[in-house]
C-alpha cells in the first residue's frame, strides 16, 4: 500500500511556545561557540586539507561560522572507486534492511534537530521556522522511502506466464547515483535525494550546493552513523562547473538527481550526452514562473494571507514560490491595498530571531541580480512597495509591482519580488498565454469560490502542483508530491509513490523447472 496510512510524518517544533523558542535560542548561541566545518566526506574521513575558505553568515556578514573546503579530483576518483565496491552489498541488503537505516537517520534528525536548526539560520539565513520545516521534511523524506523501500523493493513481483515457469521482476540499485542540491532547503532537499538513492540500492556522491556545505557535512555523518555504510556514501562539495562537472562526467557515473536552476539542468544534460558508455537517466527539478489566479469571488482576507506567505515567505527563494499574481481588474485596487498593508507587517530581520517572517537571500550575486531586476521594474513597470531592511546582511527588500502582463518576465526571479498583473478571468486563456509560451510547469495557485473557474485555470495552466484556496508552497511529502514538468523539472516527484523508480534498474527473471 504505497499511499496508505502506515507512515506518519515528523511534528516539528511549535515556535509560539516560549520554551521552544528558548532552547533554539540556545542552540544557536551554543553554534556561536564553535567554528563549523564544510569539507569532503570520503570514506567517513573529513577531509580538511590546506586553508579552506572562510564561512560567513548571510545575515550577518562580520559573523565567521566556519571553514569549507572543495573537493579534489583524486578525491571523486576515490569516492567513486570505493562507493562502487560498496554497492552491491547495499543492494543485497533488500529494501527492508535499507529501509532500517533510512528510519533510523530520521529518528537521528530529530534527535539532532536543535543543532541542525540552528546550522540552517547560520550557514543559510532560514528563519527558525523555515529551519523548523527543513528538518521535519528531510525526516520525512527518510521515513517516506524508507516505507516505499519496504514496499517496492523488499521482494521481486511475480508476474503472470505459462505453468511451470516462475517470472520476476526485482528492482535493483543503478550503481552510484550523483546528488546535486540546492542551497534553498540545504537540508531537506539534500537528504532526500540522497535518501531516494540509498533507499533504491545505490552508493552515492553527493554535492550540496557551494554556499551551503556545512550543513550536508553534518547530514553525512548522521546517515553513517545511522548505519549506511563509510564506503556507500561520500560528500563532494565545491563548485558546480569544477566539482559538478567532474562528477556528471565520471565514467563511474550511474545518474543523476539535481535540483537547482534550469540553466545548470541543461549544463548537465549536455555534459551527459557527450558521455560515452552507460546511457544515464537524469533526474532534475528546476524552477518555476508559478502564477496564482484570483478572480472576484476568492476571499480577500484569505488571498491576502496566502499571497503573502507565497510570494514573500522564505525570502521568496523557494522554486515553488508565487512570482505572478494574477488580480481581476474588479477588485484588483481593494486586494492592492490589503496586500500592501500587509506587506508592512511582515518582520524583515535577523533570521535567528523567532519574530522573524523574511530573512537575508543567500549571497551577494543572488542580491545583485534582485537589485537590477528591480530597476528595471522601476523604468518599465511599476513599483507599489518595498519595505526597509536592515543593514550588515544580504538582506533584500520584498517588492511588489505591478507588470503589464506576464510576457515582461521570461523567466524566474529567484527572490522576494512579487509580481501582479490585472486581468480579466473571462479572458484566462489571453492573460495565461505568455506563461504557458515560457514553458514552465511547477506550482499554480487558484483562488475562486467556482470550482468550474479552478479547473479552467488548471486546464489552461499546466503544472505540477496546483493548490486551490490555499498557499501555494510548503508541500508535504506524501501528501503533496512536488516537482514540475517543461522547463521545471523531469519529474518523479521528490515524496511521491513513484520517486524511487528512476534511481533503479528492473530485471526480468523466468526460471523454468
Ligand atoms: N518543496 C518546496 C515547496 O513546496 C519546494 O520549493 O515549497
Amino acid at each position: 500500500d504505497l499511499y496508505g496510512p502506515a507512515r506518519k510524518n515528523s511534528e516539528g517544533l511549535d515556535l509560539s511556545i516560549k520554551a521552544v523558542r528558548d532552547d533554539l535560542t540556545a542552540a544557536v548561541a551554543r553554534l556561536d561557540g564553535e567554528s563549523l566545518k564544510g569539507a569532503p566526506i570520503v570514506s567517513g574521513r573529513l577531509l580538511t586539507d590546506g586553508e579552506g575558505a572562510e564561512a560567513r553568515s548571510p545575515a550577518e556578514l562580520s559573523r565567521v561560522i566556519g571553514r569549507t573546503w572543495q573537493a579534489s579530483p583524486r578525491q571523486v576518483d576515490e569516492a567513486f572507486a570505493v562507493a562502487r565496491e560498496a554497492q552491491p552489498g547495499w543492494d543485497a541488503l533488500g529494501g527492508e534492511g535499507r529501509a532500517k537505516v533510512l528510519r533510523a537517520m530520521g529518528d537521528a534528525l530529530e534527535a539532532h534537530r536543535e543543532r541542525l536548526i540552528a546550522i540552517c539560520v547560520r550557514e543559510a539565513g532560514k528563519t527558525l521556522a523555515d529551519a523548523i520545516a527543513e528538518v521535519r521534511e528531510a525526516a520525512d523524506f527518510c521515513r517516506y522511502y524508507a516505507h516505499l523501500a519496504e514496499r517496492q523493493f523488499a521482494s521481486p513481483e511475480t508476474l503472470r506466464g505459462p505453468v511451470g515457469e516462475t517470472n520476476q521482476l526485482q528492482l535493483h540499485g543503478r550503481g552510484v547515483f550523483v546528488c546535486i542540491s540546492p542551497w534553498n532547503f540545504p537540508l531537506a532537499i539534500f537528504t532526500g535525494q540522497v535518501a531516494a538513492a540509498l533507499a533504491a540500492g545505490n552508493g552515492v556522491l553527493a554535492k550540496p550546493a557551494e554556499q551551503t556545505p556545512i550543513i550536508a557535512a553534518e547530514a553525512v555523518r548522521l546517515f553513517h552513523a545511522a548505519g549506511a555504510p563509510a564506503g556507500l556514501l561520500h560528500l563532494l562539495p565545491g563548485d558546480g562547473a569544477v566539482v559538478g562537472q567532474a562528477l556528471v562526467s565520471h565514467p563511474g557515473c550511474d545518474g543523476v538527481a539535481f535540483t537547482g536552476g534550469t540553466d545548470t539542468a541543461w549544463a548537465i544534460n549536455r555534459t551527459l550526452a557527450a558521455r560515452q558508455g552507460p546511457i544515464v537517466p537524469f533526474i532534475a527539478e528546476t524552477g518555476g514562473l508559478n502564477a496564482m489566479f484570483v478572480d472576484t469571488t476568492a476571499l480577500r482576507e484569505q488571498v491576502i494571507d496566502d499571497v503573502l506567505l507565497s510570494g514573500f515567505g522564505s525570502a521568496g527563494q523557494r522554486c515553488s514560490a508565487l512570482r505572478i499574481l494574477f488580480l481581476p481588474h474588479e477588485t484588483a485596487d481593494a486586494l492592492l491595498d490589503g496586500l500592501k498593508g500587509a506587506m508592512r507587517t511582515l518582520v524583515v530581520t535577523d533570521p535567528a530571531d523567532p519574530r522573524a517572517d523574511v530573512g537575508p537571500v543567500i549571497d551577494a550575486e543572488a542580491k545583485a541580480a534582485l537589485e537590477a531586476h528591480v530597476q528595471r521594474l522601476e523604468a518599465e513597470a511599476r513599483v507599489l512597495a518595498r519595505l526597509d531592511v536592515p543593514a550588515g546582511g544580504h538582506f533584500f527588500a520584498p517588492t511588489l509591482a505591478e507588470i503589464p502582463d506576464a510576457s515582461f518576465l521570461g523567466k524566474e526571479v529567484f527572490g522576494p519580488i512579487l509580481h501582479v498583473v490585472r486581468y480579466d478571468p473571462a479572458r484566462l486563456a489571453e492573460a495565461a498565454a505568455p506563461l504557458v509560451q515560457a514553458r514552465y510547469g511547477l506550482t499554480l495557485g487558484v483562488h475562486s469560490r467556482i470550482e468550474a473557474f479552478a479547473e479552467e485555470v488548471q486546464r489552461a495552466v499546466p503544472a505540477g502542483n496546483a493548490y486551490v484556496n490555499r498557499s501555494m508552497i510548503g508541500a508535504v511529502v506524501g501528501v503533496q508530491p512536488f516537482g514540475g514538468e517543461g522547463l521545471s523539472g523531469t519529474g518523479p516527484k521528490a515524496g511521491g509513490p513513484h520517486a524511487l523508480l528512476r534511481y533503479a534498474v528492473e530485471r526480468a527473471v523466468s526460471v523454468n523447472i
